[in-house]
């Protein structure tokens, strides 16, 4: 039985976005559908899960990332991932795994299946028994082939306001767009449908209260099938009203605040995760109180922003924004990550880089095969929304032939040493490059950072020991080992940015435990030099520092300074003997 204290609250959540009668109405069905619940989950009430700790680290991966002949693409992911990664990595993001026709599947025709052609549920759990699950949830839009819209097409009264019905001369000129596609796509009948995305993603109707509670019970599916965290995908355009921007509308973050109230309810310790691709400040907004939206917010600023500074060789952009880095409770962190399935998004840069630098970011990744994807402007115009490159590729500079296997392994190491829950893409951890054929071949350029792979032909470059794969995997593996052994590391110890000049990137990390801080400095001028600064949380002075990296030893200065050789893209942990 649900207390009442949550009854009351799913009534104030519902009240707020829908008004006290449809409140009224709904709440019994809301608290009936999650009374059914945790009375088959008994279990998952009770979990005494911890949110996060410093073995968070995250594979971003599709379920058919590796095949092998007559084997379910889910089951050979899992084989394979134990195999390589053993127990390094302690979570997995699966991108959507439902039966869906089209984007690489965030077109949903089934929100409760999964897609034949990667297995089934038990594999799903398979994973989910070895990882910490993240699964996606797609629920601003379903593929024009979901049951739900073909029957709203058809006009069944029980779907009757499941989507968005606007007459196209509405002025919509105000809405935020992430692509440069028509937001409005007609369908039979001359009736026209919102589509954010695509024609092919049509966008639920949330002022229907039906579509709530059918959308809230997918998510249950999911926590059901073993997902400790769910990334609620696009969930910025959730609520639409014509005359606005039609993102992060308040009865949007309501919505959040409903969600969590319920997975608190029946499922505590299930993060939500929002991915929302906009400027870093809209973007912090759903953390919300600290206790009442996400768990977890994409870092989208550090992608374009590493890499801004890897091609300036100058890390001062990226010092003074880390600088400002807050999460309003320990509940809360960022969810770290520098790529994953989606191009570098260039919105999330907004208001911290220059239009020049972002400009200038656009010419040096095109000039390594990366391309840009783009997105309408209220104007009509059209503006970079993402780079689509494999952040291998990207990070190079001009005239450089082969990939910088240091420089890719420094970014890394930025990435893990900062506060968050630290994510890697799968093309990043086996050194992928620009996979060109497969985005020419498919017309879509987001297919370059998509390669799947024979497991054969994965795992023969994987043996050869001088492989760009192998080397890379190793070195992230290795950093990450490092990473996921120290408390400093946890995504809620003390984070403190060390300027040691422009041609380095240094944070202090310390737990609150009362144990040791490490100091974590990176080079990203490309220039062997010494780093000399002095940390904001003071080590003893005259102590020892041993580096993580390599075990070897430095000195502190009597006032408490730091003073260590750094190679070219060379990267130092240091931590108090
Ligand atoms: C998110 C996904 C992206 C997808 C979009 C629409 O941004 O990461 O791949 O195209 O949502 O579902």
């Amino acid at each position: 039985m649900l207390t009442d204290q949550v009854a009351s609250r799913l009534h104030e959540h519902l009240a707020r976005v829908y008004g006290e009668t449809v409140a009224g109405e709904t709440t019994p069905r809301l608290v009936a559908m999650l009374e059914d619940f945790a009375r088959r989950h008994p279990q998952l009430a009770s979990a005494d899960r911890a949110l996060f700790d410093e073995t968070d680290v995250v594979l971003i991966t599709y379920g058919d990332q590796v095949r092998e002949p007559g084997r379910p693409p889910l089951e050979t992911l899992r084989d394979f991932l134990t195999d390589h990664l053993g127990r390094t990595v302690s979570g997995v993001h699966l991108l959507p795994h439902y039966p869906s026709t089209s984007d690489d599947g965030f077109a949903v025709s089934d929100f409760g299946a999964v897609d034949p052609g990667l297995g089934d549920w038990g594999d799903v759990r398979g994973l989910a028994s070895d990882f910490r699950l993240m699964l996606d949830a797609v629920i601003n839009h379903t593929s024009a082939s979901h049951p739900w819209f073909v029957r709203w097409l058809c006009g069944d009264p029980g779907y009757a306001d499941f989507y968005l019905e606007v007459d196209p001369s509405t002025d919509l000129s105000s809405v935020t767009r992430p692509r440069t596609s028509p937001l409005l796509t007609p369908t039979w009948a001359d009736r026209w449908v919102w589509t954010t995305f695509s024609a092919d993603q049509v966008d639920l109707n949330y002022t229907n209260p039906d579509v709530l509670l059918a959308v809230t019970e997918v998510l249950l599916g999911y926590v059901a099938q073993g997902a400790s965290r769910l990334r609620l995908d696009a969930v910025g355009f959730l609520w639409k009203r014509p005359g606005t921007s039609c993102i992060h509308l308040p009865e949007t973050h309501e919505i959040i605040r409903l969600w969590r109230t319920v997975m608190d309810a029946v499922a505590p310790g299930t993060l939500l995760i929002t991915e929302t691709n906009v400027p870093h400040r809209e973007n912090v907004t759903y953390f919300g109180s600290g206790t009442d939206e996400a768990h977890l917010v994409y870092q989208f600023a550090l992608p374009p922003l590493t890499l801004a500074t890897f091609h300036a060789g100058d890390a001062t952009r990226l010092r003074e924004w880390a600088a400002t880095l807050e999460t309003p409770s320990p509940e809360t962190t960022f969810f770290t990550f520098l790529a994953s399935h989606d191009g570098i998004g260039l919105r999330p840069v907004e208001g911290i880089l220059d239009p020049d630098e972002v400009a200038r970011l656009c010419a040096d990744v095109t000039a390594r095969g990366g391309r840009i994807s783009y997105r309408a402007q209220p104007d009509g115009t059209r503006s970079p929304y993402e780079l689509n490159s494999v952040y291998l590729d990207a990070l190079g500079l001009a005239g450089e032939v082969e990939p910088n296997v240091d420089r890719f392994v420094a970014a890394h190491s930025i990435l893990l040493s900062l506060a968050g829950v630290p994510a890697v893409y799968f093309q990043s951890l086996f050194g992928s490059r620009n996979w060109a054929e497969g985005a020419d071949h498919a017309g879509r350029d987001r297919v370059i950072n998509r390669q799947r792979f024979a497991r054969t032909t994965l795992e023969a470059q994987l043996a050869d020991p001088n492989s760009l794969r192998r080397q890379v995997l190793d070195r992230l593996l290795a950093r990450i080992a490092t990473r996921t052994r120290e408390p400093a590391f946890h995504p809620g110890a003390a984070q403190s940015v060390v300027d040691g000049g422009a041609g380095s990137f240094a944070v202090q990390r310390t737990p609150q435990a009362g144990e040791s801080s490490v100091v974590c400095v990176h080079d990203v001028s490309g220039r062997a030099g010494r780093f000399r600064a002095r940390p904001a949380d003071r080590l003893p002075a005259r102590g020892r520092l041993v580096d993580l990296c390599d075990g070897s030893e430095h000195g502190v200065e009597a006032d408490g300074t730091v003073d260590v050789d750094l190679p070219a893209y060379g990267v130092r942990w240091l931590r108090t003997t």
